[in-house]
């Protein structure tokens, strides 16, 4: 693999001179006016420590209140942890950069910030998936909940996307390794992202961009395969329930859940379904800021809010702090 890179970068030296090989590589970031950097800086410091607090309570929340261990709530927890570390692979790097006006990041750093951020975006889209079936269970099979939903099940259903999520990033990461950088180094992008170090490659990049397509289809749809499914036994369920209020009840316990999930999916159709004006390279942009913070971002105020159980504990949590001091 040596010699062919190296017998790339000659061929190409040829044209444009001075021979290099990449040792780092240097990320843009969203903006290179001081002025919007500034703006960026603030506005994703605040975005992260949203993130981090937000999530850090619903965790602290749930492992803290025995009420609260059923298995929703537990996959709501792993779901929370995911997103600390979705967000947490790309945005404090970035804030450095803007912090110490450097753009480098070493060729280690970089595919492995590229391993972990694929990794937590397919757990967050699996265990969407997982939190859906658990919701069909509870509705559709309300009297067989318990047995169905085991503990040893539960446990099996939070390691599957770690598993599944690993296998992808390792399988897209092995591809990467044996693709070549020539003399670019430059990813006009605020992370070192799967689709722009592509781009950025000077091999041929075919079977990468083709296990992307394959791998990266089959991540989205068996996940939202599920969920409409599951959607789709939950409100023939629900019509069946005869009082409003019951309807109510069963529809409210799936709503904040359905919201996290018109978000992640609109998110994605949105961005990469309906190509507008925008420039290719913002649309990525856009998408992976939408992925990865803002999506992380939102989800623990979608469930919080909405939710009695979790503000009842952290009510508690604080009234007791307060009353130790
Ligand atoms: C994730 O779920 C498993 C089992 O469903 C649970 O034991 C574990 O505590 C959860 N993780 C977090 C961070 O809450």
């Amino acid at each position: 693999k040596k010699t062919l890179c190296s017998f790339l970068q000659i061929n190409r030296n040829m044209h444009q001179g001075n021979q290099t090989s990449i040792s780092e590589f240097l990320l843009l970031g969203l903006s290179n006016e001081t002025e919007k950097q500034n703006l960026l800086y603030v506005l994703f410091l605040g975005m992260y420590l949203v993130t981090v607090v937000g999530n850090g309570l619903i965790i602290l929340a749930i492992s803290l209140d025995s009420y609260l261990h059923t298995p929703m709530y537990l996959f709501l927890a792993n779901l929370s942890f995911a997103d600390i570390s979705s967000i947490s692979t790309s945005v404090p790097k970035m804030l450095m950069n803007i912090h110490t006006k450097r753009q480098s990041i070493s060729y280690e750093s970089c595919i492995t910030q590229m391993y972990f951020s694929i990794v937590f975006v397919v757990i967050d889209n699996f265990l969407l998936g997982v939190m859906a079936y658990d919701r069909f269970v509870a509705i559709c099979h309300p009297l067989n909940y318990t047995t169905i939903m085991q503990p040893r099940l539960c446990i099996l259903l939070t390691i599957i996307p770690w598993v599944l999520s690993n296998i992808v990033a390792l399988t897209h990461t092995l591809l990467l390794l044996e693709l070549c950088f020539c003399d670019n180094n430059t990813l006009s992008h605020f992370f070192c992202d799967l689709a722009s170090l592509l781009k950025l490659s000077c091999s041929d990049t075919m079977i990468n961009e083709l296990v992307l397509f394959i791998v990266g289809l089959s991540v989205i749809t068996f996940p939202f395969a599920l969920i409409l499914f599951s959607y789709i036994c939950i409100v023939r369920a629900v019509l069946i329930i005869s009082s409003t209020e019951g309807k109510w009840k069963a529809f409210s316990t799936c709503a904040s859940h359905l919201t996290v999930v018109l978000l992640f999916y609109g998110t994605i159709v949105g961005v990469y379904f309906f190509p507008s004006s925008t420039h290719p390279d913002d649309r990525d942009k856009i998408g992976a800021v939408l992925f990865t913070v803002v999506t992380p971002m939102m989800n623990p105020f979608i469930y919080s809010l909405r939710n009695k159980d979790i503000k009842g504990t952290l009510r508690k949590l604080i009234n007791r702090k307060t009353s130790c001091l």
